[in-house]
């Protein structure tokens, strides 16, 4: 074969295996007066069946109260995610009118606009509507300004638009927005506030792109270049440790996971100094399983190819530097995520060896499946030894418990520290992304003690296993170490609608670590 031939086939394999990107985002536009030739407009309208923004009203009175009356003689109440959608004509042209609730205005914050966003792409993705213009120009009575609000419901509308649809090879039916004209006073403000938030979304996206990518086509190695890649750009310092480089230095907690799997395990190091001094940073630990098999405690068949998004923990760590990086937040900040595929074959880590882990603790590892933790167990204590950080917040979809205890409701938290507890709290309640505190104490660390090592990776005892799962990971953390688990197993994927997320990867911990850091650990 000539040499250029096999530049072809290399690079269509690139093409093939390399791309990681769904598709193109919608292209959003502030303006003062309507400029495009959009034919559909949506009218957001409050619990009192107000009409929002001057605009709306202004077509509504050129309508001869058309939208009044439609708002009025139906059972619309209002309310946010309810819509309406109708024909009007227009200076003879047919238009398409979509009324969006957006409930209790007074009541609606960055988060509550996010949600109005969400909303408005719900209606208008139902009526395939490409090209829309919302009129948001003044009057809503928001605990935001107009510029604000208007920035915000395009974010979330952003995020809730998301879609994975690289790998059908076949025209569907499905829905791309193209256009959305918002109509705002001061558009240059909105503009600029959008532009600011605007990594939140290319973070989520980037996220939602890697945990919906099948295990086949994300392993460790093209998962830490992708990382390289990606905030390397952005200023941000990327090592990546191969495996000769943590056999050298002791990870057998973390190598012993990745020993029957053909797709050997990297530790990605990513380092942000947006501090501009020299101080020690706040530190996010990942669980970055490709694939959770089970290992030689194989999981049942059922529900199994689910176990692609058990890396879910690394990629909000890598979507929130990426998202620190972007936005210049004044932080040091390091990610460190462990990638590993936990698969059994005659290599495999088998029930009841004995691994040492790289703090000097040895584990014995009854239950391969419990693999999360022994990842996380190298993960954090190298993490503690090279950075010294201030917090360590670690994010695994660790156990199924905690989908038990919790649903899809709140992730779990775990933590040695009522501080940082309560600094997560606020900041996940603020985005959207809540979090329920739960117990650590002696009774529970007493339960994974081993008869033949130090630890033991599963308790032996019936309940409690979320609980024992953090004890774990506590062993792994220094004393005086302010440290928080976060549990997004129910989480990071969603079988049913969020309001901003469609079915599917949720990128769950971007925006919640980006507000903690940025109410709590900026300068
Ligand atoms: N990755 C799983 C946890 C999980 C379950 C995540 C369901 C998302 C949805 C984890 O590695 C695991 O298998 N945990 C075991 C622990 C058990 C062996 C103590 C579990 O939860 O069953
Ligand atoms: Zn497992
Ligand atoms: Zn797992």
């Amino acid at each position: 074969m000539k040499k250029k031939e096999i530049y072809f086939i290399l690079s269509l394999v690139n093409f093939n295996f390399g791309n990681i990107e769904s598709s193109i985002m919608a292209q959003i536009k502030f303006t003062e007066i309507a400029e495009s030739n959009n034919n559909s407009f949506v009218i957001l309208v409050n619990k009192h069946l107000k009409i929002e923004g001057e605009k709306a009203r202004e077509l509504d009175r050129k309508l001869n109260g058309a939208i009044s009356n439609i708002i009025n003689k139906n059972s619309f109440k209002g309310e946010i995610g309810e819509f309406i959608t109708t024909y009007v004509n227009l200076d003879n042209n047919w238009n398409y009118i979509i009324i969006v609730g957006i409930g209790e205005d007074s009541e609606i914050d960055a988060l509550g606009a996010n949600k109005v966003g969400g909303a408005i792409y719900k209606a208008i993705e139902k009526v395939k509507a490409e090209k829309v213009s919302i009129a948001i120009d003044a009057t809503i009575n928001m605990k935001l300004s107009e510029a604000e609000c208007a920035a915000n419901i395009a974010l979330g509308l952003l995020l809730k638009s998301y879609k994975f649809d690289k790998y059908f090879t076949k025209k569907t039916d499905k829905f791309d927005l193209k256009d959305v004209e918002i109509i705002v006073h001061k558009s240059k403000e909105a503009q600029d506030i959008f532009t600011e938030i605007l990594p939140i979304y290319e973070a989520t996206k980037f996220i939602r792109d890697l945990i919906s990518e099948p295990s086949n086509r994300l392993y460790p190695k093209n998962y830490a270049e992708i990382c390289d890649e990606k905030l390397s750009k952005l200023g941000i310092k990327v090592t990546i440790l191969q495996p000769k480089d943590m056999e050298k230095l002791g990870m057998e907690a973390l190598l012993g996971v990745g020993k029957g799997s053909r797709n050997e395990p990297r530790l990605v190091v990513m380092e942000y100094n947006g501090a501009g001094r020299d101080e020690p940073p706040v530190a996010f630990v990942g669980k970055g399983v490709t694939f959770d098999s089970g290992g030689i405690s194989l999981k049942p068949a059922l529900g199994m190819d689910a176990m692609k998004y058990d890396m879910s923990g690394s990629g909000a760590v890598v979507g929130t530097l990426y998202v620190l990086a972007s936005r210049k937040a004044k932080v040091n900040a390091v990610g460190v995520i462990g990638l590993v595929e936990n698969m059994p074959d005659g290599n495999a880590q088998k029930p009841g060896d004995v691994v040492k882990s790289l703090s000097g603790q040895t584990i014995e590892v009854l239950n391969t499946d419990a693999e999360g933790r022994l990842v996380l167990a190298d993960a954090i204590w190298y993490c503690q030894e090279k950075f010294n950080p201030k917090i360590v917040v670690d994010l695994a979809t660790l156990t199924g418990a905690i989908v038990v205890a919790l649903a899809d409701v709140y992730a779990g938290l775990f933590s040695n520290d009522d501080k940082l507890s309560e600094q997560l709290v606020s900041a996940g309640k603020k985005v959207g992304e809540p979090l329920w505190r739960f117990p650590l104490g002696k009774e529970y660390d007493k339960m994974i003690d081993s008869k033949v090592a130090d630890v033991q990776n599963i308790s032996n005892a019936k309940g409690g296993s979320s609980i024992t799962a953090a004890q774990f990971i506590g062993r792994f953390v220094k004393e005086g170490c302010a440290w928080a688990h976060l549990d997004i197993a129910g989480m990071a994927w969603t079988e049913k609608d969020k309001p901003l997320a469609p079915v599917g990867a949720t990128a769950f911990g971007i925006r919640l670590l980006n507000q903690l850091v940025s109410d709590f650990y900026e300068k």
